[in-house]
């Protein structure tokens, strides 16, 4: 478990190890460092944790069984749920660590992550599921299971509902004690980075270029807004300034179809278009083999097409669906465990919205 803070620990000490090497000029070669758990160039690191899928098992034994209704259900209801639960799994993780930051109502008191601008578009659905989760939990075992166990079991839940894998969901999450309104902003990729950016964003955090694109495949699902790609449509300019009918990396009827798709967003910013247009609601590879053809809709989808550091991974993950599948598991179960809070860290929220001593929203 934790593999996420090895990569870290390793980079820290091989940066230590150049440091000193380095002006001896003594050889380039660091020999092979084997870094003991909780040493790292001699900083203190918090023991690794104990998160165990098996963690409810003798106090909810049902917990998994409970989420997997409440939100298949949900699914059936309102097929966008997956999309989006699987987003805000994604904006819960990265923000902070996977503690249910995420779900914390904004209040007259206190603002939260979900006063950041990037929360625009959360989806609503994906709130309600976790929030009727929780519900049928605290009938059956109150107090035990948290937040943002309940948003990783349910993430996964969806991913294999929709046709996606299943992968192992370490549990024993404890929920956030606090929720930042301007860390979003600062810690979540937006659609206009370049791949040097997401390459390097995705890295601090511990992830792998192949884990960037791998993770980036969940874009098989959902929808977005049409502004998160406009710049892409209207007066594009390519990198020398000249003015082109879109940007040339789309396919020319795509681009033409979304361009009368979006033409009123300004005056309605809800409009929006499927991220995989071929199969929008199945959990497959479709997204990769789309961004071969310019079929990729936000440009940060596109680039990974373009370029050569991560073309070969969308060649990959477009001709076989079954390494796609093992490596998006394992990413996601990664990206569960990223900054997870345990004990005195973190609590079981009575409810995800709010904090167990906080006010209660209306
Ligand atoms: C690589 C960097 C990423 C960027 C720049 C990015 C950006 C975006 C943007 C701009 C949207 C549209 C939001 C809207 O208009 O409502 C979106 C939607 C979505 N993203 Fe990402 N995302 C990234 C990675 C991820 C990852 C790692 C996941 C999950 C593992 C994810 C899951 C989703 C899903 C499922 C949707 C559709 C949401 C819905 O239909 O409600 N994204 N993303
Ligand atoms: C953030 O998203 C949630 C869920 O859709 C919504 O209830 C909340 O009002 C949003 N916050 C802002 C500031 O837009
Ligand atoms: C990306 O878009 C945001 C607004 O959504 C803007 O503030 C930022 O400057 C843009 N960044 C780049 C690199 O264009
Ligand atoms: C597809 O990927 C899987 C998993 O990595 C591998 O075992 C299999 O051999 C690959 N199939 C082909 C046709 O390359």
């Amino acid at each position: 478990m934790y593999h996420h803070e090895i990569p870290a620990m390793r980079l820290s000490l091989l940066l230590l190890l150049l440091f000193l090497v380095a002006p001896a000029a003594a050889q380039l070669v660091a020999p092979p460092v084997v870094v003991p758990p909780g040493v790292a160039g001699g900083a203190q690191v918090p023991p690794p944790t104990k998160l165990s899928p098996d963690f409810y098992s003798q106090s909810c034994p049902r917990a998994e069984r409970i989420i997997a209704e409440v939100v298949q259900a949900k699914q059936m209801a309102n097929p966008t749920t997956a999309a989006g639960v699987l987003r805000v799994f994604f904006h819960d993780c990265f923000v902070s660590g996977c503690d249910a930051s995420v779900l914390i109502a904004s209040n007259q008191f206190a603002k939260s992550e979900q006063d950041a601008e990037i929360n625009h578009s959360l989806p609503g659905d994906a709130f309600d599921a976790v929030v009727r989760s929780k519900l049928a939990l605290e009938l059956e075992c109150p107090g035990v299971v948290s937040c943002a166990d309940i948003l990783s079991l349910a993430s996964r839940v969806l991913v294999t509902m929709t046709g996606g894998p299943r992968y192992p969901v370490p549990l024993g999450r404890k929920d956030s004690l606090s929720s930042s309104p301007t860390a979003p902003d600062v810690e979540l990729p937006h659609s206009n980075y370049t791949v040097d950016h997401l390459i390097s964003m995705f890295g601090a955090k511990g992830f792998t270029v192949q884990e960037l694109v791998a993770l980036s495949g969940a874009h098989t699902l959902g929808f977005s807004h049409c502004q998160e790609f406009a710049t892409r449509l209207y007066n594009f300019r390519d990198k020398g300034g000249k003015p082109e009918d879109f940007d040339p990396t789309m396919n020319p009827s795509y681009a033409k179809g979304l361009q009368v798709v979006c033409k009123d967003y300004l005056k309605d910013p809800t409009i929006a278009a499927f991220n995989d247009i071929i199969t929008p609601g199945k959990f497959d590879n479709m997204y990769f083999v789309n961004l071969e053809r310019g079929l990729g809709l936000l440009s940060t989808d596109e680039e990974l097409w373009t370029d050569p550091r991560t073309k070969p991974l969308v060649q990959l993950y477009a001709s076989n669906s079954t390494a796609f599948f093992d490596d998006f598991g394992r990413a996601m179960e990664k990206l569960s465990l990223y900054g997870v809070k345990t004990g005195a860290d973190g609590e079981i929220r009575r409810r995800c919205d709010t904090y167990n001593n906080g006010p209660v929203p209306k």
